[in-house]
């Protein structure tokens, strides 16, 4: 079996534009990174899943898209500006800067191989600052947000009021969140600007522990809904050392990636810390009424914090394999699951000529309400095949000149690539059928 590196989904994701560093005409900037025309497609697909599991599924979650610029208050209060930092060492001879905790400071310099050349460590701040308004002084200081979290703790009241939520009840939200990370490689694991996918779920103090149980098997779930392999996926329970101060418990689900084992999500027990941080902050009650017992209390928050680029960092790399067909011929395919592939259909006329192409170009079109779709009529068949794997197509169509004759396609299987005779009028019940009881094939699965 081919061993699977993180700079061969990097070649991949460059070659067939999924991914692409930032700005690199300009040599690139670290730690940021653009979704190309596939990327874009791969990442939404796995947000509108999250949010449609996260919120429409559930009559007792509500959405919201906070601002990412807050007042720099927020960051007071949630403990940022304070603790949110990283130790911190610099080679005084190549000014390259490291993680204390992640290097050996009576090593040599990993960068230059200067021997004591490190700095004594300090704390870094890994918010991003910027400054609102024409002046640039202390006054108008403010923060990039380094996780969308704070955002829907500081509209808890304007939630509760305006919708009918009760507690218990949840809060979900997609978007940026920035820090200033030092550690940046390994693609789009850790990277500067990233996109997160966070649900507070508030419930009555007590019943934290039972809901913290229920959310960690819904978030498990998630990922095999998704087509994750479970074998790669485990739980991490936080140490006391690894637990922030409030945390009452934290577990992270963790993805072998092919780094080894890293994070992918955490669920943590928040208690009441934040709402009572921003009450105390902010001077406003964070109380939440209990209409039914009549008690007032500041509830208890259940977090579930994923990365959402990171979770693309995971499904590119769950769905990368290089398989040997028989022959020796090796093709490289991303065994997506359908839900989340770019592209879902793609239509082939088996040759330009002799209407054809006509047909297939009309049948794309059909079919574009229903799916994601694309029409490719250029070289051999075997070798748009090949390009369709390498993208993770899950479905392949293919007009023929029995096409023509009882309007009839093949429909060809990504992991088998078993092809089957369909009849166009059965065309898009055989692909959601096919989806529907997707498992995935090939090699590894
Ligand atoms: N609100 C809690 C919170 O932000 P976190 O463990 O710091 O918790 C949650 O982050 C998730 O966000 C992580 O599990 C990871 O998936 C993602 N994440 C955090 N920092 C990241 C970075 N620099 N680049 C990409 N993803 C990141």
């Amino acid at each position: 079996m081919a061993e699977i590196t993180l700079e061969k989904i990097v070649s991949l994701c460059k070659r067939r534009g999924f991914i692409f560093q930032s700005s690199e005409i300009y040599g690139g900037l670290n730690g940021a990174y653009d979704y190309g025309p596939l990327g874009v497609e791969l990442k939404n697909n796995i947000r509108d899943f999250w949010w449609k599991e996260m919120t429409r599924l559930h009559d007792d979650i509500v959405g919201l898209d906070s601002s990412i610029l807050m007042h720099p208050r927020v960051w007071e209060a949630s403990g940022h500006v304070q603790n949110f930092s990283d130790p911190m060492v610099d080679c005084k001879q190549c000014k390259a800067r490291f993680r204390s905790d992640q290097i050996d400071l009576a090593a040599p310099c990993p960068n230059c191989g200067t021997r004591d050349s490190f700095t004594e460590p300090r704390n870094f701040n890994l918010m991003f600052s910027t400054h609102i308004g024409a002046a640039s002084d202390a006054s108008s200081k403010i923060y990039l947000r380094p996780e969308t979290a704070q955002g829907i703790y500081a509209d808890f009241k304007n939630v509760v009021s305006s919708s009918r939520v009760k507690v218990p009840f949840g809060i979900a939200q997609v978007g940026k969140s920035f820090r200033n990370e030092i550690t940046t490689k390994h693609f789009i694991f850790r990277s500067c600007e990233f996109e997160q996918m966070e649900m507070q779920w508030f419930c009555t103090p007590g019943t934290d522990e039972k809901w913290f149980a229920y959310w960690k098997e819904q978030r498990m779930a998630f990922y095999h809904k998704i087509g994750i392999r479970p074998s790669r996926l485990r739980w991490h329970q936080h140490g006391a050392d690894e637990l922030a101060f409030y945390a009452k418990d934290a577990y992270d689900i963790q993805y072998l990636f092919p780094m080894g084992w890293q994070e992918l999500e955490g669920v943590h027990n928040r208690t009441d810390y934040d709402l009572s941080q921003h009450q105390s902050f902010s001077g406003k009650d964070m109380t939440y009424l209990d209409p039914v017992s009549g008690e007032r209390y500041i509830p208890y928050v259940v977090e579930t914090s994923a990365g959402l680029t990171r979770t693309v960092l995971m499904a590119l790399s769950d769905a990368y394999e290089e398989e040997t067909l028989e022959g020796g011929d090796v093709r490289t395919v991303l065994r997506f699951h359908p839900l989340i592939a770019p592209i879902t259909v793609a239509v082939l006329p088996l040759v330009k000529k002799d209407g054809l192409a006509e047909v297939a170009r009309e049948l794309e079109k059909d079919l574009r309400d229903e799916f994601a779709t694309f029409y490719d009529e250029s070289g051999a068949i075997g070798r748009r095949y090949r390009r369709m794997d390498e993208i993770g197509t899950p479905y392949c169509v293919t007009v023929d000149y029995q096409s023509l004759e009882d309007k009839t396609v093949t429909l060809r299987h990504r992991d088998t690539m078993e092809q089957v005779r369909v009849s166009i009028t059965d065309l898009v019940a055989s692909i959601k059928g096919a989806t529907a009881s997707y498992t995935r094939g090939g090699s590894e699965a």
